[in-house]
């Protein structure tokens, strides 16, 4: 299939491009590199031998996006593209908004003028907000609890309706856990452009001596350790998770929402254990308090992916934590300048 990857230099969508190479799909990349370096693309180049074609240009362009899709003619889309830091949404909401709600409507006017009807959504499994129960399904109610988680509803909402107004139209929501790890070729990972936001980031570069230590957001949560809980998924099975649901928008029509987890929780304190394991490095940590904002716990159930997508995690712990290190060790500076 010609697929259109928006941000596809990104961290989740450039591991993308090289599963999608790997199953000779064709890609073509449209991203304005607020949050990539145009190198991420040679090293996918690099990696598969394969062609990675890529416009530089905004999501909210209708003359760029009308550009690519005469130039291209893609038969899906996967949809990338947008703002993603939960604390800076606060501060930026007309941004946010913008770019991931407005960003998407322009996106479906031009699949609509263009005849584009499967799409590819990156949602996020923070739609859900404070769990009723868990593990969080797809039936459980939605109630984000930032300007970011609300802003990836409402293109969920958008999409959903576009799909029940056009009878061969697909929209696939993937409401993706916590991504980490890197390619196994260590070429290839997540560079955050200044201070990580996340935790896995965050533990790379203490161990690589960047940041002096790790601190520990609450150790009196509800929790084994008292340290958070999450579902951390490697990006390399999330990126799997993408080629499964292009197969899936070939054959269905309609919006379905699919949890891209593992279904097995881990907390801040076995993410640095196994991250010491695989780098053999110290990680010191303090104790803080508290991140506002944060819940206790989150976890998948990940077993509608599984029985309709026919997708399943299979890294373990240990290759999220040996893959970051090997990328880390190896490009401490990330992708550079
Ligand atoms: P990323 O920032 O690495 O990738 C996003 C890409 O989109 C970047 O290459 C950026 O340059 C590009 N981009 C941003 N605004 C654009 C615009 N207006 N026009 C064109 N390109 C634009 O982020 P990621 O971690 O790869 O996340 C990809 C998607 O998955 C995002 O939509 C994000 O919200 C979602 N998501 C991420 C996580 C996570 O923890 N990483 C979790 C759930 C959902
Ligand atoms: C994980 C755990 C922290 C940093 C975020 C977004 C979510 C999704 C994924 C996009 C928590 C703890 C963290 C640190 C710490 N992104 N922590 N010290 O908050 O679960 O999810 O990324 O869609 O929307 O909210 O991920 O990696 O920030 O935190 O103790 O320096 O690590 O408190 O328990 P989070 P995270």
């Amino acid at each position: 299939m010609r697929v259109l990857v928006t941000g596809g230099a990104g961290y989740i969508g450039s591991h993308t491009l090289i599963e999608l190479l790997g199953q000779t799909h064709e890609v073509c990349v449209l991203d304005n590199f607020t949050n990539a370096k145009p190198v991420v693309l040679d090293r996918v180049r690099s990696l598969t031998n394969g062609k990675v074609s890529c416009v530089t240009g905004d999501i909210r362009d209708a003359s760029a996006l009308d550009a690519v899709m005469t130039d291209f003619a893609p038969e899906a889309v996967i949809h990338f593209a947008g703002l993603k830091a939960v604390g800076e949404s606060g501060r930026k909401p007309v941004d946010y908004y913008d770019v991931n709600v407005a960003g998407t409507l322009a996106l479906l006017h031009a699949m609509d003028r263009h005849g584009v009807r499967r799409i590819i959504f990156s949602s996020s499994a923070t739609v859900y907000g404070e769990p009723e129960y868990l593990p969080y399904d797809e039936a459980h109610p939605t109630n984000p609890m930032s300007v970011y988680g609300r802003t990836k509803l409402m293109a969920e909402h958008v999409l959903t309706d576009w799909a029940a107004a056009n009878s061969q139209a697909s929209a696939v929501l993937l409401r993706y856990f916590n991504p980490v790890g890197a390619h196994a070729s260590a070429r290839m990972g997540e560079d955050p452009a200044d201070y990580p936001n996340n935790l896995m980031p965050f533990i790379a570069q203490v161990a690589v001596g960047k940041r002096d230590k790790l601190q520990v957001f609450g150790d009196d949560y509800d929790t084994a350790d008292g340290t958070g809980e999450r579902d951390y998924i490697h990006v390399v099975d999330l990126a799997r998770a993408h080629v499964a649901a292009l197969d899936y928008a070939a054959g269905h029509t309609g919006a379905r929402a699919f949890n891209i987890g593992t279904g097995q929780p881990y907390s801040v304190m076995q993410m640095v254990t196994a991250f010491r394991r695989a780098s053999g490095q110290a990680i010191p940590t303090a104790i803080a308090p508290r991140r506002l904002g944060d819940i206790a716990k989150m976890q998948a159930d990940a077993s509608r992916a599984q029985a309709e997508l026919g997708w399943q995690a299979t890294h373990t712990l240990d290759d999220m934590a040996a893959s970051t290190w090997a990328w880390q060790s190896a490009n401490p500076d990330g992708y550079g300048d």
